[in-house]
């Protein structure tokens, strides 16, 4: 049988892909058991996952390190590599949105030059000049993204809300939506052609759990 190897995106997204992976019928038993090992292996299977942050999973994936990635669609967008998207599945859910304070509302209403911080600087570049056809200077953050309009880096952010929960403790609000996110799983383009029945059957077998859960 043909090894395949799955990179997971670290931390709640992994945690989720394992549950759904397992009720497909893959499951990783050296994962339960350590907090702070990388990569593991099933043998009986021949399958093997391992933990990268967000933003690398699809530089995995593109090179061939990896067979098949699962990473948000906000990361895929961000990063733009080549690979093929062949799922959604269906948890992650969040919202990619241009955040700020109110009064900024004006700001993006009357198209002037504007600041806004992101961790996703391709998707704001893509949002603001080429949907919005707005001029704007874009800050690039690493994280808590939420400071900028509040000390006064910037006039709005571009950044995801699931639950809303950290725009209100800061004063914010959405004020426009740029799309709907979620996780995906991604395939390496020349693993699909050299282990195309392998690849086949490891996603029709999560697509069926996930049609079972619907
Ligand atoms: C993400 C995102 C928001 C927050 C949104 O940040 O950048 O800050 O979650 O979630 P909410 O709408 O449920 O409050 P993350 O926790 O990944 O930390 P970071 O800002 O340091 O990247």
């Amino acid at each position: 049988m043909q090894e395949l190897t799955v990179a997971l995106t670290k931390g709640r997204l992994a945690d989720k892909t394992m549950e759904l992976f397992e009720a497909a019928g893959y499951s990783c038993a050296q994962m339960k058991e350590s907090s702070r090992k990388l990569i593991f292996e099933n043998n009986d299977q021949h399958i093997r996952f391992f933990l990268a942050k967000g933003p690398d999973v699809p530089t995995y994936v593109e090179y061939g390190a990896a067979d098949i990635g699962v990473v948000g669609s906000d990361i895929i967008m961000e990063e733009n590599r080549r690979a093929y998207e062949v799922l959604d599945l269906g948890f992650g859910r969040c919202r990619m949105c241009v955040c700020g304070p109110e009064k900024a509302r004006d700001l993006l209403l009357h198209h002037e030059m504007i600041r806004v911080a992101s961790k996703y600087p391709n998707i704001a570049r893509d949002y603001f000049y080429n949907r919005k056809h707005q001029t704007v200077d874009i800050i690039k953050l690493n994280g808590s993204v939420e400071l900028g309009p509040i000390v006064g880096l910037s006039d709005v952010i571009v950044d995801i809300v699931e639950t809303g929960g950290t725009l209100r403790e800061n004063g914010l609000t959405v004020l426009e939506t740029i799309c709907d996110l979620s996780a995906r799983m991604i395939v390496n383009q020349v693993s699909m052609q050299m282990k195309t029945e392998r690849i086949r059957s490891f996603i029709g077998s999560v697509r069926k759990e996930l049609d079972r859960r619907q």
